[in-house]
């Protein structure tokens, strides 16, 4: 097997590497609980997504230990709007973890044992906070090993063939020398030259021993499995507001999708959508209920439509707070409200206004 060589990588990387606010500049050795953080908050979105969210991760926990010590609602809050829910829940538990351990394990094995990390993210937070020479292999880093060793098999089915010759790219004395400056050009090179779909092959280091450039099938590679069309479900949610300006609120089940966030009341989320009578008889508040509009979100595993309900009430009964809790609307920012929920609530109160002008007008 040829190895691409690591010292054009590295050079390349040391001319053209990408400043980033987990980044420690010039050789100093990152704070691993910034490498880590990061990397958690990576998974399944884009840098220019994440870099908001990690400043204000720093700034309400500057340390491991501040995160472990916060609320878990506090942490769900601040995480609201990155999507993948579970994962913040994994990040308190594993902050906390890492603080009754006494620190971040510095080995690839033990940073697997801790909650929320998996393969991947292990390898990264050991080559790049750690120096630890080992190769982690995201999105960018399979890409880049199919084209330079053409391999055609589709994903996810080549996941463990290109998991084995990513391995090696590392073997040369350069990358073994810098494991954290290695595995952080691979994925500037492929967020920046090689691309999904246009890749910048003329710019590439590494361009003379990639065999996906030289056969002309770079551009294609990695193949995909076509995807099954998302399924899609159907959902009702109300947004009721009060004199006082307090929104009705409740809390999701501490399982499954969405766990512990927050929402508006709705109904269940099913394969077929909700006649207009069934979906007023499970409305939380006796009100004049207004089509407020649709609201669409797309899971990994389904989309959603929701049909959004607004009215307004004088006050609520105790019986219809005591299913969930009141919120003033000034408050709903800070509020773990996933996105979905924030676009309902954005079209709720949209629909409410509408509704009121035309009365007035
Ligand atoms: N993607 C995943 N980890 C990354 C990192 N540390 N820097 C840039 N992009 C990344």
């Amino acid at each position: 097997m040829i190895t691409p060589p690591d010292h054009a990588l590295l050079h390349w990387y040391d001319r053209h590497r990408r400043t980033l606010p987990w980044r420690a500049e010039g050789g100093r050795t990152p704070d691993p609980y910034h490498v880590w953080l990061s990397e958690i908050m990576l998974q399944q979105t884009t840098v220019t997504a994440v870099i908001p969210y990690y400043q204000k991760f720093l700034a309400l926990f500057p340390t491991v230990q501040a995160l472990a010590a916060a609320p878990q609602e506090q942490v769900l809050a601040a995480w609201a709007g990155l999507g993948y829910y579970a994962r913040a829940r994994n990040l308190h538990a594993c902050a906390q973890a890492v603080v009754a351990r006494g620190g971040f394990p510095a080995q690839v094995a033990e940073l697997k044992t801790l909650p929320g990390i998996g393969v991947y993210t292990a390898a990264a937070i050991a080559a790049i906070a750690f120096g630890v020479p080992v190769v982690p292999v995201d999105g960018n880093v399979e890409r880049i090993t199919a084209r330079l060793f053409d391999e055609h098999t589709p994903l996810p089915g080549a996941r463990k063939v290109l998991a084995r010759l990513a391995e090696g790219l590392n073997a040369g004395a350069q990358a073994q020398a810098r494991p954290s400056d290695f595995a952080q050009a691979l994925f500037d090179l492929g967020a920046g030259l090689c691309t999904p779909r246009t890749p910048a092959c003329a710019l590439c280091p590494w361009q003379q021993s990639c065999a996906g450039y030289a056969a002309g099938t770079a551009a294609s590679l990695p193949r995909k499995m076509s995807k099954v069309a998302r399924p899609v479900r159907y959902g009702v949610h109300f947004f009721v507001v009060d004199a006082a300006g307090q929104v009705l609120l409740r809390r999701r089940p501490d399982t499954g999708l969405l766990a512990s966030m927050t929402e508006i009341p709705g109904t269940a989320w099913q394969a077929t959508p909700w006649p207009e009578a069934e979906a007023l008889a499970t409305a939380p508040a006796r009100a004049q209920w207004h089509g407020a509009g649709t609201v669409r979100h797309v899971f990994t595993h389904f989309s959603l439509e929701i049909t959004v309900l607004a009215a307004r009430v004088v006050r609520f009964a105790n019986t219809e707070v005591s299913q969930g809790f009141l919120l003033p609307m000034a408050r709903l920012e800070g509020a773990a409200l996933p996105s979905v929920m924030r676009k309902c609530v954005a079209m709720g109160m949209q629909g409410l206004s509408e509704h009121e002008a035309a009365l007035s007008g």
